[in-house]
């Protein structure tokens, strides 16, 4: 297929913009986000005061390193609205991301928050290729996570016809996808592998899907499946990243004509990246935490925002805008085994080397004894004789231990063996807790 690239006039124009005309808006609007913290939010005064900053002290971008950052804990601390700098008759929408243990974060918006969410939403799908002459299946969840929604209003400004399908009912929607023959589609990428398997399942194959183009985030994938998903469906699958507390997706987007890593929409959003141990900024090129500070945010403007996601800062390509390599972990979805650290994303890799197994997969820690236990339990494509199992389950076994340093027990299940995500999959169950 042909690839969608953008006419250069129909980009915002700050998109390619100089990198000192990008310095000198950044600088202004984290004057005015500082400020607007400080003055509208107690946490955040408290915060400055106690580490002795002051909004006036930010006079250039390297300025930023002095003042605190900001943390899941801090919003946990202050649920559900205590991080808000707006009053709530200013706030027009509430969102809350589930979180694993304990209560939701809760994140708020203005009115202009969600118009400037819709600009870089609109801006993301842009980048992906699309057009107002697409029609955009919707399969992220509406509701409170930010995906469904945040898309929703993306697609509307960039003036693309919606379908708000949300997750689920994967046979209804590949019936829709063939009925309304969308040429985008919106959704998590284990989801997309869902509905892949639904499309064979119905009979609806590549050449006459409608599909052209699958922008894919919420959760991290590897390069081996952009191969595996493009390859499987046709797609052009490209990479959006974002998170609910700095606004939700299209924080930072993949090019369609590039596919190099995420363009982070730096008018908005100032990214760092620091040394999760030392906490201090690292030079662009070097991996570390991503950090976020928002520069237009009004209702819950969020300075150092410590994401915990791990990847590093790369120069522009096909805008100016500074990338950031596809997220291959977070800090939290490290596993320790035995004292070694390993992110599902590295499993993930091995599996789809191996042509005989599928990219479904989830991973169990037990203990036993004093030594933790990693078992991988994997879908083969073709469930064989047993024989065949075993030598399967060897080889990825023996690759773990080679490549990772991980001893761990493979389990190799039939097609249907491991339970489909409708949106982020559940890649770990520790049972060590
Ligand atoms: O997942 C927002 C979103 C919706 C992004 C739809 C893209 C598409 P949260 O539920 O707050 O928000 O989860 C945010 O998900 O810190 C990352 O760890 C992870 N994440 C999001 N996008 C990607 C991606 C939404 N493209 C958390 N690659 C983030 C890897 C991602 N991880």
């Amino acid at each position: 297929m042909t690839v969608k690239k953008q006419n250069p006039q129909n980009l915002d124009r700050i998109e390619i913009a100089s990198r000192d005309e990008i310095a000198h808006v950044q600088t202004e609007r984290l004057r005015w986000s500082l400020a607007r913290a400080y003055e509208h939010n107690p946490t955040y005064k408290r915060k400055f005061d106690e580490t002795g900053v002051h909004p006036d002290d930010f006079r250039t971008l390297d300025d930023l390193k002095k003042f605190p950052f900001t943390t899941k804990e801090d919003l946990r601390v202050n649920y559900p609205f205590g991080m808000f700098a707006s009053p709530m008759r200013d706030v027009v929408r509430i969102h809350a991301s589930s979180g694993t243990t304990g209560r939701p974060t809760v994140v708020g918006y203005t009115q202009h928050d969600i118009d400037v969410w819709s600009q870089v939403m609109a801006r993301s799908i842009r980048a992906a290729g699309g057009t107002p002459d697409d029609i955009v299946h919707v399969s992220y969840g509406y509701g409170l996570f930010t995906g469904g929604l945040g898309a929703h209003y993306g697609a509307e400004r960039l003036g693309a016809a919606v379908i708000p399908m949300s997750g689920g009912q994967s046979e209804k929607q590949v019936q829709l996808i063939r009925d309304f023959r969308p040429t985008i589609i919106m959704v998590t990428p284990s989801y997309m592998l869902a509905l892949a398997d639904e499309m064979d399942r119905q009979g609806l194959s590549k050449e006459e899907c409608s599909l052209e183009v699958g922008i894919f985030g919420a959760e991290p994938w590897t390069e081996d499946m952009r191969a595996e998903i493009e390859d499987r469906t046709g797609l052009e699958a490209v990479d959006i990243y974002g998170l609910s507390e700095i606004m939700g997706p299209g924080v930072a987007n993949e090019c369609i004509e590039t596919k190099d890593g995420l363009h982070i929409w730096e008018d908005h959003f100032y990214p760092e990246i620091i040394d999760p141990e030392t906490e201090q900024p690292v030079e662009d090129g070097e991996f570390g935490e991503l950090v976020f500070t928002t520069l237009t945010k009004e209702a819950l403007p969020m300075i150092r925002y410590r994401t915990r996601d791990l990847t590093r800062l790369l120069p522009g390509t096909a805008r100016s805008m500074r990338r950031m390599e596809k997220v291959t972990g977070r800090s939290d979805d490290m596993m320790i085994i035995r004292g070694v650290n390993v992110f599902p994303t590295q499993i993930e890799e091995l599996i789809l080397k191996d042509p005989r197994l599928s990219p479904h997969y989830q991973l169990e820690i037990f203990r036993e004894g004093p030594l933790d236990k990693l078992i991988v339990n994997v879908e083969a494509r073709n469930v064989g004789e047993g024989a065949e199992e075993v030598l399967m389950a060897s080889d990825l076994s023996h690759h773990i231990k080679s490549m990772i340093g991980v001893s761990a027990e493979v389990r190799i299940k039939p097609e249907g063996g491991i339970e489909r995500s409708m949106g982020k999959a559940k890649r770990v169950i520790d049972h060590r807790q």
